[in-house]
């Protein structure tokens, strides 16, 4: 079976990439200096971050993305394959994704200068686009109806744990000091800019005609054609390709396809009571 899970500090993974060990081996990593982690909850925008930083470093020249797939540009730090594609590399810096909240990782990054892009996305079309993946990815569980779906979500109970005590946990701690936050929604809406601000923060400007190269090359159109960041490398049996695409849509709103007003009622309930502390504005449509 495919769709196996590990439970981890309370959270539950899928068992098909994440071990005891790994999830050891990332709660212990040893981070350098000049590292780069993306750090995100599910479908908030991590591929899209894995590909812009790429094409940041390439100065928009889409060679490397369209060469080498995502998951060995920029490994999970907890699937179990990370440590083999970091040794079997030699790049500087090196690009790390994360889902893991903050507090798995307080200890391993706190007292290190590794730079840190926090990815965030409206909860309800985060939740929509997890919705959508579980019915392709057969490495997870079963997830029933949109509405059973729902209350999973509002009570942290779906795979890698709460949405609310991820952006809080990365988004409100002083801890990390080299912290940039960027949203899916500024992204969408104002690509230059973004990855403009990524680009500086990262100490490597670029010049107008090579943030035009990145932004064509990352943006949905474009990924949704690399194979090399598509996921259909992936065999059908792990990703499922005839029920649905990793590129989906790629829109804001989309939420609104999905819930009944009574579903959104009580979704903006519990946000409004888990959120009481955050300031964080969201772009909902
Ligand atoms: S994962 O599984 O956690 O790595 O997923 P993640 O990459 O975080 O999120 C997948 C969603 O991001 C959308 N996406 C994009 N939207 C707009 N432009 C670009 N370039 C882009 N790349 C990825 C992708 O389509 C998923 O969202 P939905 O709403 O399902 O379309």
């Amino acid at each position: 079976r495919l769709d196996v899970t590990e439970m981890f500090q309370d959270i539950s993974f899928p068992g098909h990439l994440h071990t005891q060990d790994s999830l050891q081996q990332a709660v212990e990593f040893n981070f350098q200096d000049t590292d780069i982690l993306i750090a995100s909850y599910p479908k908030s925008g991590t591929t899209w971050m894995q590909e812009i930083v790429t094409l940041v470093y390439s100065r928009g020249d889409p060679h490397l993305s369209q060469t080498v797939p995502n998951w060995t540009r920029a490994p999970w730090l907890e699937q179990y394959y990370c440590t083999a594609v970091l040794e079997a590399s030699s790049a500087v810096p090196r690009l790390l994704t994360t889902h893991l909240p903050y507090r798995l990782l307080r200890t391993a990054i706190q007292d290190s200068k590794a730079k840190v892009i926090y990815v965030s996305r409206n909860p309800k079309d985060v939740m929509v686009s997890f919705y959508h993946f579980h019915k392709m990815a057969n490495f997870l569980p079963d997830i029933g109806s949109f509405p059973e779906f729902l209350d999973r979500f509002l009570e942290g109970k779906l795979h890698f744990g709460s949405w609310f005590e991820h952006i809080i946990g990365w988004t409100q701690t002083a801890a990390v000091s080299n912290l940039l936050h960027v949203t899916y929604e500024e992204m969408l809406l104002d690509p230059q800019g973004a990855i403009k601000k990524i680009s500086l923060f990262l100490q490597c400007p670029l010049a107008e005609d090579e943030i035009n190269n990145c932004v064509k090359h990352c943006s949905f159109s474009s990924m949704k054609d690399n194979k090399m960041i598509n996921y259909t490398l992936v065999p059908q049996e792990i990703m499922d390709h005839s029920k649905g695409s990793f590129m989906r849509k790629g829109e804001i709103g989309d939420w609104k396809n999905m819930f009944t007003e009574e579903q959104r009622r009580r979704f903006d309930s519990v946000f409004s009571s888990k959120m009481q502390q955050c300031s964080l504005q969201f772009v909902w449509e």
